[in-house]
């Protein structure tokens, strides 16, 4: 194999957002990223990524931080640099789909303060759950990033893959994301997408992958090669295991390439001083459980991303049912196939493992469902890739006239008049409508803190029973992943 191109490989850096996501339950703060950002600015990535439904999520519900304020806060610190959101399509940042003119409203939003790229995906690859999120950002300036949630299943092949990028260029997206959340693109089969790619679509491909099984790094390398044009990887820090590669060893690796990044390492190494430091007062905090450096090859087989195996960990242990931990691994890659092999992302990830783990804890499959299972299964995020099980949309008590095959936000009325009235007492801005709208559970309770007489920050609230689903529930939601 050869290098396809001689272009200098552009470098968009997770520090600010899924390293810390993937590594340390999202907990790092503004005031922990300030101090770096000149240095981060004059680095020279293609762009930053700093924002997206975890951390917005993480702000109000644990760090006391409004994420709006997060953003122009990073958008003054670094002038020079883009910043990059992650974006799930119709459900926005959020757990489930929002009508048509909050998609809008949050993309304008999103930019307004600060966004330069939105990363727009779907759990489902259901493009139609794409389309609205495309259709705003461009019409507010943004660019977009129109993504392959890549997997692995008997449905999800390199033709499956080419085939969406194609259809998702012709929508409108300047630049198609690859996003291996759980490290699945293995090296070679990375250089042959990547070529395929670059041969079918003419816009530029971005890479994002982790480094979970101990490939990512001869992921970048091999893609590289083909001819990718932008990755993602993270300063050394927070780099590795469920983060993604370090950004210093692949500028160093492809240095006099026909890839060389240009980018300098000193500046990275300067900035790394600064975050070794933040990840060590995570880790003195108990947000980053070393567990996670590790290589762990059951993601290969298993198929289950980075991200989501650290909240398996963490949902087990409030639990008290650590042992079970190899049994809902097992399971769930048989819930995924019952599904009908959805990519294991948010939130269908969450979605799957939640049923996984109440299959295996409640020493029964399927005695109960929760909300967000009956609702995947009855289409109401989309299309699901493959045939789901009708047995197992029996037992959920959902019948085959039931389940939807249009467009989902099709059947959702315009929402932002509803929010403003709903919201109008303690919302102070749009931005904090939109707050409401999405984390309705987090977002009041942090507004009231906000707007009120300060008190010390909360400590988080204590896990309720396990044997309580919807306990197991809200445990998966509180850590929002990938
Ligand atoms: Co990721």
């Amino acid at each position: 194999m050869e290098f396809l191109s001689n272009k200098p490989l552009y470098i968009t850096d997770t520090i600010l957002r899924d390293a810390h996501q993937s590594q340390a339950a999202t907990r790092m703060r503004v005031e922990d990223m300030l101090p770096a950002c000149e240095i981060l600015d004059s680095i020279g990535y293609w762009s930053l990524e700093c924002w997206g439904g975890a951390t917005f999520d993480t702000c109000m519900r644990f760090l006391n931080e409004d994420p709006w304020e997060r953003l122009r806060k990073l958008r003054k610190a670094l002038p020079n640099t883009k910043l990059q959101m992650l974006f799930r399509g119709q459900n926005i940042l959020g757990y489930k789909h929002y009508a048509d003119d909050v998609v809008d409203a949050f993309c304008g939003k999103s930019i307004e303060n600060g966004i330069d790229i939105i990363r727009i995906f779907d759990a489902l690859n259901d493009v139609r759950n794409l389309e609205q999120a495309i259709r705003s950002t461009k019409k507010y300036g943004g660019m977009v990033e129109g993504t392959l949630s890549y997997t692995i299943s008997p449905i999800h092949n390199e033709e499956y893959f080419v085939k969406l990028a194609v259809e998702l260029e012709q929508m409108g997206a300047d630049v198609i994301c690859i996003k291996d959340m759980a490290n699945l693109l293995l090296p070679a089969a990375a250089y042959s997408l990547v070529k395929r790619l670059k041969e079918t679509v003419s816009v530029p491909i971005h890479l994002h992958t982790h480094n979970t099984t101990g490939t990512g790094d001869m992921v970048y390398l091999m893609a590289a090669m083909a001819g990718v044009d932008i990755v993602d990887t993270a300063l050394s820090p927070l780099a590795n295991g469920t983060s993604q590669p370090a950004t210093e060893s692949l500028v160093a690796t492809l240095k006099d390439t026909p890839r060389d990044t240009g980018l300098d390492l000193t500046k990275m190494s300067e900035a790394a001083v600064h975050f070794r430091k933040v990840a060590q007062k995570l880790k003195d905090q108990g947000n980053l459980d070393p567990k996670v450096l590790n290589v762990d090859t059951n993601t290969l087989l298993y198929q289950v991303p980075g991200g989501m195996l650290s909240n398996l960990i963490s949902q087990l242990k409030q639990a008290g049912k650590e042992d079970k931990y190899y049994e809902v691994l097992e399971e769930i890659p048989r819930v995924r196939a019952d599904y009908g092999y959805p990519p294991l992302v948010t939130p269908s990830s969450q979605i799957v493992g939640t049923q996984a783990v109440m299959n295996v804890i409640m020493g029964q499959r399927y005695k109960t469902f929760t909300k967000e299972s009956k609702a995947i299964l009855r289409g109401e995020y989309g299309q699901l890739p493959g045939k789901v099980s009708e047995e197992v949309r029996a037992m959920a008590g959902i019948r085959p006239e039931e389940v939807i095959s249009c467009r989902p936000a099709d059947l959702l009325e315009p929402e932002v008049e509803k929010y403003r009235e709903e919201f109008r007492d303690i919302a102070k801005s749009d931005e904090d409508v939109l707050s409401l709208a999405l984390f309705p559970q987090v977002a009041p309770k942090f507004l009231a803190w906000r707007d009120g007489p300060k008190e010390p920050a909360k400590a988080p609230e204590a896990p309720k029973a396990a044997s309580d689903p919807n306990a197991v529930r809200e445990l998966y939601v509180e850590y929002p992943g990938l």
